[in-house]
């Protein structure tokens, strides 16, 4: 997720099966500027961890296939399912949904690499032509498929139709992962009959445990299964891990806007968030950061 699962935050996100970095223009990582470059940290403790990349020159592909900056990735994840007026007004990200087979033609150029490559849309741009798209990625030789059950034009407050999820999997010969409004263990159950894997994108921003509940939560025979509340205490802490980890890995160059947002998503549950949000906000370093959210860690 763009803004949230650098390296840090991934390794905050115990009990994740896969964990992706966020999405990455091949223009950028071709370039490799250090914002980018940061975004591409990876380590061991990591693994396994794909790489999100989008773009929609041809060209562009090939010259990313023969960098040989993937290789330290397990997989190469193609991005069809971004909105953002950002990445579509450059024909890429969600615009590609209008052009399977250029998609097909991505696809073959990056198992040029020998890493898996597994492709993320959505429904379609306007229209639903999931299928048609479905089949392309399938065809081509993916060795998975991300659906994320929602249009590009629909807004979070549109459900995720998993209908078409179902309808993915009786087309296609590749394991299909499906996505959109996953927020507890039974959300997962349920999807789980549905699809070969699922993913939580929105529930892991500031409840990195979500991954590890749900996991005990599906781990355990159907009588004994139960949610467990999440904790706020434990999250918090491994807010704090995160913290560090951000100076560990990036020092001088840390994103303070993405720190402070994430930052404000960690104190929901507790009473005075507010006015901590607010001196987080003003706060100009990792330190004053710490300081403001321990206070909730002594409670
Ligand atoms: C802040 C934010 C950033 C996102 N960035 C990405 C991204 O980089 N790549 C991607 O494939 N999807 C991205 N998404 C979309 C999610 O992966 C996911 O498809 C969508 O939120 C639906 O899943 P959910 O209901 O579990 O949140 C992002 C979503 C959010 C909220």
């Amino acid at each position: 997720m763009v803004n949230v699962t650098d390296l840090p935050y991934r390794l905050i996100c115990k009990g994740a099966g896969m964990k992706y970095t966020e999405m990455l223009y091949v223009d950028a990582i071709l370039h490799e500027n250090r914002k980018t470059e940061n975004l591409m940290t990876t380590c061991k403790e990591d693994k396994p961890v794909g790489l999100q990349i989008t773009g929609n020159s041809i060209g562009e592909f090939e010259k990313f296939v023969k960098s040989g900056r993937w290789k330290k990735f397990d997989l190469i994840d193609l991005n069809c399912g971004c909105p953002s007026l950002r990445i579509t007004g450059n024909a890429a990200g969600s615009y590609l949904l209008k052009n399977p087979e250029k998609i097909s033609e991505i696809v073959l150029i990056l198992k040029k690499t020998e890493k898996p490559v597994t492709v993320k849309i959505r429904l379609g741009v306007k229209e639903n032509n999931v299928l048609e798209v479905a089949r392309a990625v399938s065809d081509a030789g993916a060795d998975a498929l991300t659906v994320h059950a929602r249009l590009a034009i629909h807004g979070r407050s549109v459900r995720a139709d998993w209908a078409w999820l179902k309808k993915v999997k009786k087309i296609v010969k590749i394991p299909v992962i499906g996505n959109g409004d996953v927020f507890s263990g039974d959300d997962a159950r349920r999807m789980l009959e549905i699809c070969d894997g699922v993913m939580i994108a929105r529930g892991a921003i500031g409840d990195p445990l979500i991954f590890d509940r749900t996991s005990r939560y599906l781990s355990r025979p159907p009588a004994q299964r139960k949610e467990e509340e999440v904790n706020v205490k434990e999250n918090l802490k491994l807010f704090l891990k995160y913290l560090e980890l951000e100076e560990k890995y990036f020092g001088s160059g840390v994103d303070f806007s993405r720190v402070k947002y994430l930052g404000g998503k960690f104190l929901r549950g507790f009473s005075g968030a507010g006015k901590a949000r607010v001196r987080m906000m003003v706060a100009k370093s990792l330190d004053e950061i710490k300081e403001v959210v321990k206070v909730f860690d002594n409670r």
